[in-house]
């Protein structure tokens, strides 16, 4: 798709100001290029925090209102995720590209919607798999493409935390306003593996289990495990665990000559103080690569946005498009029905 190059500054409009939306504002605020030019919180205690902070964007109680402001060039969707479809398809009918958290949607229909209006209106539709654009993360999916491992056979990528933040009204850990809890963290690995072993062809089935430390809510799936098969042959293990301490995150992807192994660390997942290390085996020796810069998601948050800002004003492509982001919300579903059903489920049985 091409749009109209921008000037810098790209002007952004920020719709949801909570945990994660307010660190989107930081983000923007902070990236040459980019300006943050209003900002929509429902309740007055987060729009009197909007205010404070940022004196110079206009401040909306209504979504709809801030999409009318003419001087947004694009929105920013920090929404909690029943809403990612409401506002983004009357951002896109608005005439803005947009910046949508993952998930892209709580269900197919939702992601073809959107992906069918930002192709009609011409707008770019950013999804938020930061994760592709990390120093560390990122210089696995390098390394991978450079033949380092031959070919990729198998990858696991694991994240073993606390439990996840209860969201504005609790809505994350409302099934009907979440969607499922795979679609909170486990997601973004669903959407590493598919990128590591692009080379396998696509994914086409999946086997998930799952159980929850509370008898009453065995839908709030504190531990979660996948196995994940691609057309060429390769699999995928995605895991995670919400009944751990602090954030620790590990990808091992291994090949027909090489392996790789990537670990994060931090006391929760919003340090700016992290450890992380990358080693790998080239099929003689083992060594240690240098990670350029640091890693972990306050970070991918801005290179996101500067990413977007490139996209607009200089034509570059997405980190991650629509279509991957559809990937992802695909595979969530099919893990959540493998739990459900007991059972393998092939993704062409939900598209079908
Ligand atoms: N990519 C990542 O790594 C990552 C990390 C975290 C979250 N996320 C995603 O980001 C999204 C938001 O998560 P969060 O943790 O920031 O949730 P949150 O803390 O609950 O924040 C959501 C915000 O949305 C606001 N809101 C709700 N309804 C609204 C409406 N109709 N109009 C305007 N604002 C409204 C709430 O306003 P009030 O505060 O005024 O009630 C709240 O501030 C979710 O989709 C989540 O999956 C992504």
């Amino acid at each position: 798709m091409t749009t109209e190059k921008l000037q810098t500054p790209i002007s952004f409009g920020l719709i949801g100001f909570g945990a994660w939306g307010k660190h989107h504002a930081d983000a923007i605020a902070k990236t040459d290029g980019a300006k943050l030019v209003a900002i929509c919180a429902r309740s007055e205690a987060s729009r009197a925090a909007a205010r404070e902070t940022y004196p110079d964007a206009t401040i909306y109680e209504d979504y709809r209102e801030l999409l009318k402001n003419p001087a947004v060039q694009i929105v920013d969707c920090v929404l909690p995720s029943y809403l990612h479809h409401e506002v983004s398809s009357a951002t896109l009918r608005a005439g803005k590209h947009l910046l949508l958290e993952k998930p892209m949607g709580v269900s197919l229909a939702e992601c073809d919607d959107l992906i069918a209006i930002a192709r009609a209106e011409n707008r770019i539709l950013a999804i938020g798999h930061e994760l592709r654009l990390s120093s560390m993360w990122g210089q696995v999916k390098t390394l991978i493409e450079d033949g380092y491992l031959g070919e990729p056979k198998y990858a696991l990528v694991e994240l073993s935390r606390n439990p996840y933040r209860q969201g504005a009204d609790g809505w994350r850990y409302d099934i009907s306003r979440v969607g499922n809890w795979v679609l909170e963290e486990p997601i973004h690995f669903f959407d590493l593996a598919r990128w590591y072993l692009e080379q396998s062809g696509d994914p086409i089935s999946v086997y998930a289990a799952a159980n929850s430390r509370q008898p009453d809510h065995p839908e709030l799936q504190d531990n979660f495990s996948a196995i994940m098969h691609f057309e060429k042959g390769a699999y995928a293990v995605v895991s995670q665990t919400l009944s751990a301490f602090e954030h620790h995150q590990t990808v091992k992807v291994t090949g027909t000559k090489g392996a790789l192994w990537a670990s994060w660390s931090g006391a929760m997942d919003r340090t700016r103080h992290p450890t992380y290390s990358l080693r790998g085996f080239n099929g003689e020796n083992v060594e240690s690569f240098p990670i350029d810069k640091p890693t972990g998601e306050l970070f991918e948050l801005e290179d996101q946005i500067a990413m977007l800002v490139n996209v607009l004003s200089s034509g570059t492509s997405l980190s991650c498009t629509a279509e991957d982001g559809r990937w992802s919300v695909l595979m969530c579903l099919a893990a959540q029905k493998s739990i459900d059903d007991q059972r393998i489920v092939r993704f062409d049985e939900l598209t079908s």
